[in-house]
Formats: structure tokens, C-alpha cells, sequence
């Protein structure tokens, strides 16, 4: 055993007393691990009946909030972010909570203004929030500055994280070095940190990295250290191992079915692993079994659809070779496969790098992780041999400017120049803390959303979100009716879903006769496999189970768990293109309109922007291709459109 475990005089019992130095463990089951694996769609609801008996376990803080759930819930779950907090906190009374905030991102893509960002936190901590796990995606302290000052304003606990990162295969080299780590420690240490985080978002930490780096880390500073790391690339149990004999204070688990994968190591292991150590969590095991039994039994299959179970193995291999978030990978092949070019993924690998490069080797995290995959794909797709980066979207835009804050090493010059030509904020980047050029946005969001928003809460929710905030703030009260899409999936439809595969596997599936009744606007469709088939399966709620499609000759490579398109029935719905005079502008993608910069009848010069299309979270201002006058704008704000979608014609 290391200098840091040693055995104790051996007691096996649930009741067996506090060990000497006991591992303090987060559960991250309702939070990053559905958003790990079920691409954050865990409800409140299939959360509440394990809420009091996770209580009940010891952990140091149960993650419950922040990330990407609170887009998701108002987008696609028709769920209120602040509400699921009083929920589960009327559950869990005695663990604390803890967040994952995105520094001055909050729990969006983009920096926003100091009066947002101090709001948010204020009403975070009123909500029942205690521990704000804080990070920037560029390891940039200077866009803590403002969040901090509200955590600590709010009497609640500042967890600073340092995103780890490598350019190398282990941890050293010119850039990511243990003096780069130790040196951040110090100045979390300085802002006021009450805990630091390794937060290694993509499994790249080694074992025999994590113990020099923890090592260092304790000797630095004097406030706990706690481990996150991601299972990806299957070395995260032992680096966990490595990093409680190095005496690391707090890890990082998720329940057994949340966990592995894209998440995380599995609490029950650690705790026999260390059951009568010094280092033992004193956590009963079989408490942790009956937690296991309701998630597995009761949770679970309602979302077993969403579980990427195209691979058989549960490591990914690419982490290893690529050294790139697992989450972001999926989100590459997810955006190549709605564009028809998942041929392409090779040259995506090999783009990525050199995209990282040109941006400043940066870490790869939200949102850097999507804004340096978009732009990988969309050079893969859109540049000529003789024009790099020709489709700029406006979040590399914004980096280049100096938006997002300090990148680790200067953005390459030559795109840097290239990106900011014509930039609305000017072409000359900045060097300060990026919020004191934003101007304040809550009374122009209260302005634009009037009294749609009736509380505080609302408006922050709408301020971040404008577009899938607005909608949502009209599906709670009441103004429009939520689409079928965000409801939940019942036990029964699961039920209904399985007979369906029982069927398919024993080869009684039949084609849909003439006589199938309508179809009506609530159907929801899901993806089936069995075996290496792929059959789609259309459920419609109010009728009998029904229309059963044929196996589609070509077998997808990939399950239906695309984070961002896969339950919004997006391409479908769009209309066919009709035909129309002058040059179109076609969606180069499938995805989100934000919002027209002009409107029919207005005159454009070519290079003109005239929409912003949202596509993987990313937004990409779409330009005129030639001068004339903008006909045929069928879209508005907030619609959903397939790629080839024709925006407008210039005539
Ligand atoms: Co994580």
C-alpha cells in the first residue's frame, strides 16, 4: 500500500465508524451522469424517487443543477430549471447541492453581462443552491471575478475548478506542465476558493499523472481537492486510486447504472475497494444496492432509448488516440451524420488539431469543445484548397475578439485578421476581462420579453435563452400549447416499445396496412435496433400502437442520442423547398433559426448578413451571395429547419 492508504483494524459492518481520513465523495447521478449518457434528459420526476434515500448515503454534496440541464429542461423537457431545485431540495434536506456553473457563461454558451451574471448566482443560492463548482472554459480567472463575488456575497461555498488538458499524450510539454496546474491553484487559492477541482471533462488524466498532479496540487494550497474526471477513455477508476493514495479529498462517482462511458467510475466499487482503509467512505453498501434496484427497475428503461448502444464496448478508443472530450466526439459524428458526411470524420480528426492550434490551444470543454468542433466540421465541408476557414462562425468570431477571455497561447494572427474583418464590435481584439465590454442585458431582455416573464427567474431564463426561452415561458403559461415532442415517456409506451422489439426479433413485424388509421400531431417516433437492423417506430399516444416501417436497408452506424437534434423532430417537419426566382439561400445545415438580420424587399450587397442560423448550439451568421432584394422569407424566429431549407432568394 502507498504512504497515503493503509489498512485499519478491520470492521465490515454498515455501522463500522468514521475511518481516519475517509474519501468524501460527490454524486453526480442527476447531472452529469444523464448528461453523460442520456444527453441531460433525466426529468425531476424520475429523480424524486431516489432523492431521500440518497440522502441518506453521506455524500459531500449531491450535483443536481447547472451545466447543460437547465437548456435542456426549458428546451426540450418542458420543465422549469428552477423549480426541479425547490423540488429535489424539498427531498434532500440534509446533502448539500452543487452546481456546475460556467463562470461568467453561466449555464449558457457565451459571456454574459456582470448584472446577468450576479442575478443568476443571487437567484441560484435563494433557490437552494450551496456549492457553485465554477469554471472557464479558457482557465481564464479573470471571468470568475464577477460570479465569485455573488457566491461569496450569498454565504455559499466557491468551488474553483482548472480544466485539465494536454497537448501531449501525458500531462507536461510547453504548455499544460504541473506548474501550469499548481499555478492556477494559487490563484483560485487567492480569489477566496473554498475547494479546487480537477476537472478532467474528457478522461485524459492518467493514473500516474494524477498522483504527481494531486501531490503538487496538496503541497500548493491548503483548501480540499477534488477529483472529476470522465470514465471516456476507461483509465478514470484508476486515476481515482492513484489520486486517494496521493491524498486526494473528494472524488467524483456516479450510481452503477449512471455510470461508465461517457460518465463516470461507479461509486460501489470505490467503496469496497476501500472498506476498512483509513481512506474508507463508511458507506453502506447495501443502501447504495436498493438505490440501484428502483433506478435500474423504475428510471432507466424510460430512457435506455437515448443510451448510445451502437458499440459493444464501453471505452472510447478515439479519446486515447485523439485526446479530444468524448462528449464532443459524438457531437461531431452526430453533426457529420445530419449532414450526410460521416465519411468525412477522418479528415475531421485530422482538422481538429490544427483548428486547436490556430485558436490557442485552448481546453476543449463547453463551450470551447463546440466551438472549436463546429468549426472543424464546418472546414472540412465548406473550404477550398484555396481558402481556409471560410465559414467563420460568429462563437470563433467572438473568441478571436477576445470574448470568451485569455487563450493559452496567441490565436494565430493570419485568422485571427480574418475572423475580425468586418466585426460588429470592431477589428481590433481586446485584452480586458471580456464582461466589461457587455453592455448590462437584463432590462433589454425585460424590455423585449415584457410580461412573459413574471419573476426574476424568468426573465434570467429568457435573458439567456432568448429564443427556446421565450417559447418555453409560453408553454408555462399557458399561451401556447407544448408540442407532444417534450412530454414525458411513460412506463407504458416503454412497455408498448418492447413488445414492438419482441416482435421484431421473432419476425412478426408486418408493413403497415392501407387501412392504417391518420396519423395524428402527437406521434412520436423512435429508433429501434435489434440486432444489426434498424427499424423506425412511430407510437402515437391517443390510438393503438401502429405503422410499423420496413428495416431500412442501411443499418445506422450510431443510436438516436444526438444531444441537441434527436427529439426535436427537426428535418421532418421542415416544408419542401418551392421553387423561386433569383439565387437562393439555402441552410448549409440542419438547425435553428435565431433570427433574420433583414426582411422581404430589403436591399443587400453580397457578403451582407441576412440570418443566423443555430446549428449544434453554434450560430452562424449566413450571408448574402449576391446583391439584389431579399424575397421569400418563409421562416421566423425560433423555427426548425432541415439543411437545403431555401431562407430566402435575392433577386
Ligand atoms: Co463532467
Amino acid at each position: 500500500m502507498s504512504d497515503q492508504v493503509k489498512m485499519t483494524p478491520v470492521d465490515y459492518s454498515a455501522d463500522r465508524g468514521v475511518a481516519e481520513n475517509p474519501v468524501k465523495v460527490m454524486d453526480l447521478s442527476l447531472r452529469d451522469g444523464h448528461q453523460s449518457l442520456f444527453a441531460t434528459r433525466g426529468r425531476t420526476e424520475d429523480m424524486i424517487p431516489v432523492a431521500e434515500m440518497m440522502d441518506e448515503v453521506g455524500f459531500w454534496a449531491i450535483e443536481t443543477w447547472g451545466g447543460a440541464t437547465f437548456d435542456t429542461m426549458h428546451r426540450f423537457l418542458n420543465e422549469d430549471p428552477w423549480e426541479r431545485l425547490r423540488t429535489l431540495k424539498r427531498y434532500i434536506k440534509k446533502t448539500p447541492f452543487s452546481m456546475l456553473l460556467r463562470a461568467q457563461n453561466l449555464v449558457g454558451y457565451r459571456n454574459y453581462a456582470d448584472d446577468l451574471a450576479y442575478a443568476f448566482v443571487d437567484r441560484a443560492a435563494e433557490n437552494g443552491m450551496d456549492i457553485f463548482r465554477t469554471f472557464d472554459a479558457l482557465n481564464d480567472y479573470r471571468n470568475f471575478e464577477t460570479v465569485v463575488k455573488q457566491i461569496k456575497k450569498s454565504g455559499k461555498h466557491f468551488q474553483g475548478c482548472i480544466c485539465y488538458t494536454l497537448t501531449e499524450p501525458r500531462l507536461g510539454g510547453e504548455v499544460y506542465n504541473l506548474k501550469y496546474y499548481t499555478d492556477k491553484a494559487k490563484a483560485l487559492e487567492s480569489m477566496g476558493a473554498d475547494s479546487i477541482c480537477v476537472k478532467d471533462m474528457a478522461g485524459l488524466l492518467a493514473p500516474y499523472d494524477a498522483y504527481p498532479l494531486i501531490k503538487a496540487l496538496k503541497a500548493t494550497v491548503s483548501v480540499p481537492i477534488h477529483l472529476h474526471s470522465h470514465f471516456t477513455s476507461g483509465m478514470s477508476p484508476m486515476t481515482h486510486l492513484k489520486a486517494i493514495e496521493a491524498g486526494v479529498d473528494i472524488i467524483d462517482t456516479c450510481m452503477t447504472p449512471y455510470a461508465y462511458r461517457t460518465s463516470h467510475a461507479a461509486l460501489e466499487p470505490m467503496v469496497m475497494s476501500l472498506l476498512g482503509t483509513n481512506r474508507d467512505t463508511g458507506f453502506d453498501i447495501q443502501k447504495l444496492a436498493a438505490i440501484n434496484v428502483v433506478l435500474e427497475k423504475e428510471i432507466l428503461p424510460k430512457y435506455k432509448h437515448l443510451l448510445d448502444d451502437s458499440k459493444v464496448s464501453i471505452i472510447d478508443i478515439n479519446v486515447l488516440l485523439h485526446q479530444t472530450p468524448g462528449g464532443m466526439l459524438s457531437n461531431l459524428v452526430n453533426q457529420l451524420r445530419e449532414m450526410d458526411a460521416l465519411d468525412k470524420i477522418d479528415e475531421v480528426y485530422k482538422e481538429l488539431p490544427k483548428v486547436r492550434k490556430d485558436l490557442g490551444q485552448i481546453p476543449l470543454v463547453t463551450p470551447t469543445s463546440q466551438i472549436v468542433g463546429v468549426q472543424t466540421v464546418n472546414n472540412v465541408l465548406h473550404d477550398t484548397p484555396d481558402e481556409r476557414y471560410k465559414m467563420i462562425t460568429s462563437q470563433v468570431k467572438d473568441l478571436c475578439y477576445g470574448l470568451y477571455g485569455k487563450t493559452a497561447v496567441p490565436i494565430d494572427a493570419e485568422l485571427q485578421k480574418k475572423a475580425l474583418k468586418g466585426y460588429p464590435r470592431g477589428e481590433v481584439p481586446i485584452t480586458c476581462r471580456p464582461a466589461e465590454v457587455l453592455e448590462p442585458e437584463l432590462d433589454k431582455a425585460k424590455a423585449e420579453i415584457g410580461s412573459l416573464a413574471v419573476d426574476m427567474d424568468d426573465l434570467i431564463l429568457y435573458a439567456q435563452f432568448p429564443v427556446t426561452g421565450r417559447k418555453f415561458l409560453e408553454w408555462k403559461y399557458g399561451k401556447v400549447e407544448a408540442p407532444a415532442a417534450v412530454k414525458a415517456i411513460t412506463m407504458k409506451e416503454v412497455k408498448a416499445k418492447d413488445e414492438i422489439i419482441k416482435k421484431a426479433k421473432a419476425g412478426e413485424l408486418i408493413e403497415a396496412k392501407p387501412e392504417t388509421p391518420e396519423k395524428t400531431e402527437n406521434i412520436r417516433s423512435f429508433n429501434v435496433f435489434v440486432d444489426n437492423e434498424f427499424f423506425s417506430v412511430e407510437v402515437d399516444p391517443t390510438g393503438e400502437m401502429q405503422a410499423v416501417a420496413a428495416p431500412m436497408s442501411q443499418p445506422r452506424a450510431v443510436a438516436a442520442a444526438a444531444p441537441v437534434a434527436a427529439v426535436a423532430p427537426v428535418a421532418a417537419a421542415a416544408p419542401a423547398p418551392t421553387p423561386v426566382d433569383g439565387t437562393v439561400l439555402l441552410a448549409p445545415m440542419p438547425g435553428m433559426i435565431v433570427s433574420y438580420a433583414k426582411k422581404d424587399g430589403d436591399t443587400v450587397k453580397k457578403g451582407d448578413s441576412i440570418v443566423v442560423l443555430e446549428a449544434m448550439k453554434m450560430e452562424n451568421s449566413l450571408t448574402a451571395p449576391c446583391d439584389g432584394t431579399v424575397q421569400g422569407i418563409k421562416f421566423v424566429s425560433g423555427d426548425t429547419v432541415a439543411k437545403g431549407a431555401v431562407l430566402c432568394s435575392i433577386v
